[in-house]
């Protein structure tokens, strides 16, 4: 009885980890979406409009591609970004356009 005790006391305590384990992921991908989308409302929309993201002809092909293209354009507008900035920028895109 009382291993029984012990044993359903580890088995909760490693389904309640599990599911922090979860919430916080889930709550990183939103925080990494929303950090995204103040970063390029800020400062990619100088020269293009969202347009660009869901136009027929759009050749942005893959997730590699896309990143490729982000870095391109934050380079041209010359903001100080760390590569969690571009991660999250990169990942909001995907989410709202791209979706690969
Ligand atoms: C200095 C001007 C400029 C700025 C600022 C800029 N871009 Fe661009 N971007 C371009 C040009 C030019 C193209 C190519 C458009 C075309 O071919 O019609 C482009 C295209 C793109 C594409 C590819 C669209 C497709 O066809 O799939 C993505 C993605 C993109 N930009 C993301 C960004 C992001 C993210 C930022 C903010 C860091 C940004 N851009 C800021 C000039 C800019």
């Amino acid at each position: 009885m009382k291993n029984l005790n012990i044993r359903s006391w580890i088995i909760a305590a490693l389904v309640s980890i599990s599911f922090s384990a979860t919430a916080d992921a889930t709550k990183d991908k939103e925080n990494l979406y929303e950090h995204g989308n103040k970063m390029h409302a800020n400062h990619c929309l100088k020269c293009h409009t969202d347009d660009v993201y869901t136009r027929d002809n759009r050749f942005v092909k893959s997730l590699n591609a896309l990143t490729r293209q982000v870095t391109r354009c934050k380079n041209n507008t010359g903001v100080p970004w760390y590569d969690k900035d571009t991660e999250a920028v990169v990942h909001f895109l995907n989410e709202k356009y791209y979706k690969f």
